[in-house]
């Protein structure tokens, strides 16, 4: 070796478990870089390497402790689109389900993948496999947060022409972990949000703080109208997240949020509305909302791939400084 130094070969290892790990300026370089792949491969076959193929050879390990459609595809296809490849890994086939520990997992998987994704229950166990892992890991969901879908958020909403600083965002529903990752990305890009919830279904108020810190105005109201009036996008998720008890209590607190047409006139004629899917048309959002022009959820879902491969990138040390 020439006249290195070991360290200077050292891959980089940044890890994605909450918006703030990356901070403004790289997600505004992740918006960039996945606004200007995605528009330098449109039309192409879904899983063709893009022209650099900049993540050629390198493989990704995908962990899921939870069921997934779009974290799961997404994270695959954009790993092709970036010329690696993925596997999964899940609690039922692997030994993790079986009680192998986290930390000789992350151990493991550190020799034979170069990142690695987790979606699982508790942020903690993703923070100990981020701890003993010596691969950048992501948060594809926990209970707490939901970091990547925000980012694909925030790109389709960018997208879709409004810009984030001074935005108002309403948010209808549950306090729950895709709210908190709003509530983080709120305090990162200036924007406000009035949250519209039943009494005891609260984000947790770190999250609030957090936004509060950054220069967002942060509004919690347990009147929908008030939630959506001026809004310019309209955002909500299933009532009953993943490992919550379908509690008929719960269900009914939650009926006058509802996104439905009534509420989508009190927001900006321009809104959009945006939901991270799998949706419960008839519980969160009536068919109405979500088939109509102002739903921009499929953009959405296409989003989690140009973002995810720009989280990638981020965390392997190839975007953003
Ligand atoms: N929005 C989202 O994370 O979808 P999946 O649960 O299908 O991955
Ligand atoms: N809040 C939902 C998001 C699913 C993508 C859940 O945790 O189940």
């Amino acid at each position: 070796m020439a006249g290195g130094d070991a360290l200077d070969l050292a891959p980089v290892v940044r890890n994605f478990l909450d918006l703030g790990d990356a901070g403004g300026d790289a997600i505004a370089a992740m918006l960039a870089d996945a606004q200007d792949r995605k528009a330098a491969r449109a039309g192409w076959p879904k899983g063709k390497p893009d022209a650099d193929a900049p993540l050629a050879g390198y493989v990704l390990g995908m962990i899921f402790e939870k069921n997934s459609t779009r974290t799961r595809v997404s994270f695959d296809i954009g790993m092709r689109q970036l010329g690696g490849s993925a596997l999964i890994l899940d609690s039922g086939t692997s030994q993790l389900g079986r009680g192998e520990s986290i930390a000789d997992t992350a151990r493991v998987l550190s020799r034979m993948v170069d990142a690695i994704m987790i979606r699982t229950d508790d942020h903690a166990k993703a923070e100990e496999l981020a701890h003993h892992a010596s691969v950048p890991v992501i948060n594809g969901l926990t209970d707490r947060s939901h970091p990547c879908q925000i980012v694909a958020d925030l790109l389709t909403m960018v997208e879709h022409g409004k810009a984030l600083p001074g935005l108002e965002l309403a948010w209808l529903g549950d306090g729950n972990n895709v709210l908190h990752s709003i509530l983080e990305a709120a305090g990162i890009f200036k924007f406000n949000v009035r949250v519209g919830v039943p009494k005891g279904y609260e984000p947790e108020m770190e999250f609030v703080e957090l936004a509060r810190n950054g220069g967002s105005q942060v509004t919690i109201t347990h009147d929908a109208e008030e939630a959506a009036r001026g809004a310019d996008i309209i955002v909500t998720d299933t009532w009953v997240s993943m490992g919550q008890d379908h509690a008929h209590n719960k269900i009914a607190a939650m009926a006058p949020f509802q996104v439905g047409g009534k509420l989508m006139t009190l927001a900006k004629p321009d809104a959009k509305f945006l939901h991270c899917l799998p949706a419960h048309v008839g519980d969160e959002v009536t068919e109405e909302v979500f088939e109509s022009s102002q739903s921009v959820v499929f953009d959405e879902a296409e989003n989690r791939i140009h973002a995810q491969k720009s989280i990638l990138l981020w965390s392997l040390g190839l975007l953003g400084g």
